[in-house]
């Protein structure tokens, strides 16, 4: 389409030179405002995320779910090998580090930036996001699967027939954490740096099913486990998710 065409025929957005230059032509009502809102935040540029959960948490040690606990002592030892991962990785290279604003992946996070001395710190924009916690479970709080099936039978038969558009009673549905992710995911588009996301199981499902293209209904169910890094490379047509068991 040259310049100036097919103005009075057609809708159409148009990116130039790389996302240097962006015409949009007759641009109107919500779904066509919103592709062109997500075409201004992609990325051209090919920077590795590296995905990760928090290390062990106390209440993933007793297999309860939401809270804000501390990192068990299996968990901070986590954090200590995926801080001595992540400095081989990223050795004087500027990267960015996002964590969650809660107990576990601070302190998981912490463990890496106190292992850097103050050159080495330099590279590392550190912020806490709050869009990056855990799937809120509302009067689940605190309860183990098992109690939540004793104590809430039809709350549980209901999140087992759709997990995905299932919303604990006070809490989100993974369908409301896709909503409230979708800043993130702009800024994953949009940095010119490595990013390192430290943050919780049901958030990098969201996320990760997000550069895979994964369908929605297999989100709530995608294999995230416990101190192993998920690294993104991004290549033209698809993104290549590598996972690395460290402990
Ligand atoms: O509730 C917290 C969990 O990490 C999310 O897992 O959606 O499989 O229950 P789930």
């Amino acid at each position: 389409i040259g310049e100036g065409e097919g103005e009075d025929k057609c809708s159409y957005i148009q990116i130039i030179n790389g996302g240097k230059k962006f015409i949009t032509c007759n641009i109107k009502g919500y779904l066509a405002s919103r592709i062109a809102f997500f075409l201004l935040n992609i990325r051209i540029s090919s920077h590795n995320i590296i995905f990760t959960r928090h290390g062990e948490s106390e209440y993933n040690v007793e297999d309860r779910i939401g809270g804000d606990s501390s990192l068990s002592n299996h968990g901070k030892q986590y954090a200590t090998i995926l801080s001595q991962y992540l400095s081989n990785e990223f050795d004087q290279t500027y990267i960015n580090l996002w964590s969650s604003d809660m107990k576990r992946t601070r302190e998981t996070v912490k463990t890496y930036l106190d292992s850097n001395d103050e050159n080495h710190l330099k590279y590392i924009n550190y912020t806490e996001h709050k869009e990056l916690s855990e799937i809120h479970v509302g009067i689940c709080e605190g309860m183990t699967y098992n109690e939540v099936k004793e104590q809430y039978p039809q709350e549980y038969q209901a999140r087992s027939i759709d997990k995905l558009r299932y919303r604990y009673p006070q809490g989100e549905s993974y369908l409301d954490m896709i909503k409230r992710l979708e800043p993130i995911i702009f800024e994953l588009e949009r940095t010119d740096k490595p990013v390192v996301l430290v943050a919780h199981r049901a958030v990098l499902r969201c996320l990760i099913s997000y550069f895979l293209d994964l369908p929605a209904e297999e989100i709530p169910y995608l294999d995230i486990p416990l101190h192993t890094v998920l690294k993104l490379t991004p290549a033209s047509y698809y993104n290549k998710l590598e996972k690395i068991k460290l402990m």
